[in-house]
């Protein structure tokens, strides 16, 4: 199984994320992880679509963007034309999480649904055919460089299992506090793609930590 290693650029220097994006060219990574939050969903604000497509004309990386904003649906299409490559969704944050998922797809996008730590993988039962990636979130979102809640490694051997029974291919993704330190534990589980930031961005050779988490 390959490992998608996907660092945060939310511990990157946020002056200068042209830098970041080409630093992530040279260390290896797989894609970058962009976290939009809206101060609603979220306690925290971050930055919106304009930031994705900037991103976007500077490198050929997978963007990941994952959407921490209440009602996402009101901003997919525009996500999409920034030029997104995966957009995650909180299922927390949809009343209509079906519908989303298929906005997305429209959008010919890749759909992903995040779960944040005290949400059921339940929520997902209905929506295994409309999902290409599941993010689990390892600590509560709003905020880089929190520690990892160990109870999220029990749900990902169980959303695991439910991609396996569904016959489809779904990435599964980790994303908060995940370390050189803990990433086998979290590819155990069953993760095949790791968001990190401070681990990456704070590093003394992120090369090095990348390559680590990948093993
Ligand atoms: C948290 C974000 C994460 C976070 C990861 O709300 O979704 O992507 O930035 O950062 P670290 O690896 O520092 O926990
Ligand atoms: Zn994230």
């Amino acid at each position: 199984m390959s490992i998608r290693i996907a660092p945060s650029l939310l511990a990157a220097d946020f002056a200068d994320y042209g830098k970041a994006v080409s630093d992530l060219e040279k260390w290896k990574a797989d894609s970058v992880h962009c976290d939009v939050m809206d101060g609603i969903f979220v306690p925290n604000i971050t930055f919106g679509q304009p930031m994705i497509k900037a991103l976007r004309e500077r490198t050929e990386l997978e963007l990941d963007v994952h959407l921490m904003i209440a009602d996402p649906g009101r901003y997919v299409e525009e996500f999409a034309l920034a030029g997104a490559d995966i957009i995650t969704v909180h299922a927390e944050a949809c009343g209509h999480l079906h519908r989303v998922l298929q906005q997305i797809h429209s959008a010919g996008k890749l759909a992903g649904v995040a779960l944040n730590p005290s949400t059921s993988e339940k929520v997902l039962e209905y929506v295994m055919d409309q999902v290409d990636l599941i993010l689990c979130m390892s600590v509560n979102p709003g905020f880089g460089g929190q520690k990892f809640i160990p109870s999220t490694l029990g749900k990902l051997s169980r959303v695991a299992d439910m991609i396996k029974a569904s016959g489809r291919s779904i990435r599964l993704e980790v994303d908060g506090g995940v370390t050189p330190n803990n990433a086998a534990d979290v590819i155990a589980a069953g993760a095949d793609m790791i968001v990190s930031g401070s681990a990456v961005f704070g590093a003394k050779d992120p090369a090095a930590a990348i390559a680590a988490m990948r093993k």
